[in-house]
């Protein structure tokens, strides 16, 4: 008999999704979910043809160059800014992302948080709980309005697409983008969105999301000086990744209310939070939960077996980030 694969799965996911990896492979789990060392997770690579990943496994040139039994990196995330993908694809390892998968639920969660922090919901739920309600006022938590507002959106790809849908057919709210390249003119019709400089962008929305990867471009897309290009009325939402935002700069902007609020998922350094975030009251802080439902974080894990499956059985994964590291034949 044939000795089967090695493979790693780095952190708790679903049992059946491990079920579903052990008819194909020699599974090794990670059930204490504590997020490896790079050390620990070189030691625990030793031997492994493949890994499932997430968000806090970072994957670059020294962790490859330990690990030369290494093919194929599963992230359960469409995001990959953990992986560094040219050193992968110059050790030939495969990497693999959850794109579309996701789509739909993280942009609710967009809504959600854009709703939140526009409307007050935590910030008066937290006065609520706090036993401060003693009488109803007419200007109490008095928020900004979201219907018919301009809505803008950073990073106009499947996410911000989703975004920019719910705003224009759910809210009639006014969508302006900013996006490396424009949308061709049918996806811009489904969307109702213009596109415009990202000046522009920042000057006209009522509500700002942020909707763009993470890379060295993005780093700080949105510091001081854009913030002091916003309405001083203007929420802004950051679903994308920890690092587009200068969270300093933001706190600033929020205590002196040169923005009226920010709704956050993500954070620089995440799951540290800056401290002066944690002290202003017109932020909405939630631990990167956007994809998060059951189904979606289902489909996300399901994925990415699916990736290695198919890639270690037929040489062909589904949603390949670097397909150059494939034989010509199977690239798509
Ligand atoms: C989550 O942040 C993801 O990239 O899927």
């Amino acid at each position: 008999m044939t000795q089967r694969p090695s493979i790693l799965v780095a952190r708790a996911i679903f049992p059946e999704v491990v079920a579903r990896l052990r008819e194909h492979f020699d599974v090794e789990t990670n059930d204490t979910d504590a997020p490896f060392t790079p050390a620990q997770l070189a030691e625990r690579l030793q031997g492994k043809v493949g890994v499932l990943t997430t968000g806090s496994e970072r994957v670059d040139a020294g962790l490859l160059a330990a690990c030369p039994q290494l093919r194929v990196v599963a992230n359960i995330a469409v995001g990959y800014n953990n992986f560094d993908v040219p050193a992968m694809t110059a050790a030939g390892v495969l990497a693999t992302n959850t794109p579309d998968v996701l789509t739909e639920t993280t942009a609710d969660f967009g809504f959600a948080l854009l709703m939140a922090t526009a409307r007050r919901v935590t910030e008066s739920e937290h006065f609520l709980r706090a036993g401060l309600w003693t009488k109803w006022a007419l200007d109490m938590f008095a928020g900004a309005e979201v219907h018919g507002s301009t809505l803008g959106i950073l990073g106009m790809g499947r996410i911000g697409q989703g975004i920019a849908r719910r705003g224009a057919h759910g809210f009639g709210m006014k969508v302006v983008y900013h996006n490396r390249s424009r949308l061709d003119a049918a996806s811009e019709a489904a969307c109702q969105a213009r596109y415009v400089s990202k000046a522009e962008l920042l000057q006209q929305a009522d509500h700002l999301v942020l909707v763009l990867p993470y890379s060295a471009e993005s780093h700080h897309a949105i510091g001081a000086t854009e913030l002091a290009q916003m309405k001083p009325t203007a929420t802004l939402i950051n679903i994308a990744r920890g690092g587009i935002v200068d969270d300093a700069a933001l706190a600033v902007a929020l205590r002196e209310r040169r923005i009226a609020a920010a709704g956050l998922d993500v954070f620089e350094g995440e799951p540290k939070v800056h401290p002066d975030l944690l002290t202003v009251p017109n932020v909405v802080l939630t631990p990167h939960i956007a994809s998060a439902t059951i189904a979606t974080r289902k489909a996300m894990a399901n994925l990415a077996a699916d990736n290695v499956i198919a890639f270690l059985n037929q040489g062909q994964p589904l949603t390949p980030l670097n397909p150059e590291v494939l034989p010509k034949e199977l690239r798509a």
